[in-house]
């Protein structure tokens, strides 16, 4: 597709978190000190996007006002599409799960075609809860898309991404992350060959930086490392618009682009940050704070400080800690753990947990490091050691996530999952403290 602006346009964002931010693609389109006048320059439409009720407290409050070249609502029927989302739920487990790579498909395949949902702990109606997907495709995307159901958390694993939204352009390789406001148009470009990663579908309040406590006024992710596009539009291209509604994919087919923002104000945009910019805080005497350390973002949920859905990375870091067993410990949680891989190894698992891979680790459910981690970790010499070219991440929910039936089906599952612990050996001697 054509678009105004030259190549250049991806390299410029607007940096800081939440912020109210303005931006505009022709000189003098964005109205001085009001929000819809009776004549909007360039004979534009103003019209308002809402990620909140208009009385949430002003804190919560997201919303953007769009200056278009044609209101959003110049479009005819949705007609549901043959080819659904498949997010029928597999039967209740409790065990634990483990993937590997999703395969990258042989056909021609778009990034919404190369959704594969893997589990979910809310129907989309609902106002909280998340449905986790990955992807995997071979072709950009020739349509528009947008998600009624939630916002998009997008962890690009292998192919960088051109994000082309209604206020802008983001690029995101493996690495970085971006995310979608509910209800925002984009379409998925490939700016390599294939592409692979995960997505989170947040279907409660949005993201946001966590409190940081005791840690005072800087670290972990820091506001101005987020990056909001500029503003940039589509010339008229007749273009097929899809949307989820209620889990179902629904298309219309329109006479224009509906990336036609040429200028916006607002704090309801889309975003990317760089992984590789998180300031990793950990033990510098013994043990290791709880893994809610590396929370990048969080969504909270209706009991405070219970995330709806947390996302949290393990970069790489340095092993300081003296006296101390430093792989993660073994544990069971209230919280509900999906991991995925981007590069590298994780430090808990020696190996069957590769990059591209995932794994499911539900409410009370027992795990933690493999034996051959375990073994070598009561055994090492504890010198200063760095946990180098890795990246894994956890999206870590408030409610249980059911796997789907094709997660619980798929070629991909390993079915010896448990064995990895199954070898550890009885270390117990009465007779030796
Ligand atoms: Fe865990």
């Amino acid at each position: 597709m054509q678009s105004q602006q030259q190549a250049n346009e991806a390299t410029a964002y607007l940096s800081g978190f939440g912020n109210q931010f303005s931006s505009e693609a022709l000189p003098g389109a964005l109205p001085v000190g009001q929000n819809s006048p009776q004549k909007v320059p360039y004979g534009l439409y103003a019209e308002l996007l809402s990620g909140t009720a208009f009385t949430v407290p002003r804190a919560e409050a997201r919303r953007t006002w769009l200056y278009r070249i044609r209101p959003s609502a110049c479009h005819g029927q949705y007609q549901r599409l043959d080819r659904q989302l498949n997010a029928e739920l597999g039967p209740i487990t409790p065990n634990r799960l483990r993937w590997n790579p999703l395969t990258i498909p042989e056909v021609i395949i778009d990034f919404l075609d190369g959704l594969r949902c893997m589990a979910a702990n809310a129907e989309p109606s609902q106002t909280t809860g998340v449905t986790l997907y990955t992807y995997a495709a071979n072709r950009s995307m020739q349509r528009v898309f947008f998600n009624a159901d939630g916002e998009f958390l997008i962890v690009p694993q292998q192919g960088a991404l051109r994000l082309v939204t209604e206020l802008g352009v983001l690029e995101v390789a493996p690495l970085e992350i971006a995310v979608i406001p509910r209800g925002m148009r984009f379409r998925v470009e490939l700016l390599d060959t294939v592409a692979r990663g995960y997505v989170c579908e947040n279907h409660g309040c949005a993201l946001r930086l966590p409190d940081l406590g005791p840690i005072g006024s800087n670290g972990l992710a820091n506001p101005r490392d987020f990056l909001a596009p500029v503003a940039r539009y589509d010339l008229d291209e007749p273009v097929q618009q899809v949307q989820k509604f209620l889990g179902e994919l629904w298309a219309t087919e329109l006479d224009h682009s509906p990336l036609d923002v040429v200028a916006w104000h607002g704090n309801n945009v889309p975003y990317k940050y760089d992984l590789r910019r998180f300031n990793t805080i950990g033990t510098v005497s013994f043990d290791h704070p709880d893994p809610s350390i590396f929370t990048v973002l969080t969504a909270p949920s209706a009991v405070p400080g219970m995330a709806n859905i947390d996302f949290v990375i393990f970069p790489p870091r340095w092993m300081v800690a003296e006296n101390t067993f430093r792989p993660p410990w073994f544990h069971r949680n209230l919280m509900n753990e999906f991991m995925g891989l981007i590069t590298g190894a994780y430090d808990a698992k020696a190996d069957g947990f590769s990059p591209g891979g995932a794994s499911l680790h539900n409410c009370m459910s027992a795990h933690g490091p493999d034996n051959a981690t375990t073994v070598k970790a009561v055994e090492a010499e504890l010198v200063p050691h760095k946990i180098d070219q890795t990246m894994a991440f956890m999206f870590e929910a408030g409610s249980v996530l059911r796997p789907t039936a094709y997660a619980l089906e798929c070629p991909e599952l390993q079915r010896d999952y448990d064995a990895c612990w199954a070898a550890m050996g009885k270390t117990f001697n009465p007779e030796i403290r």
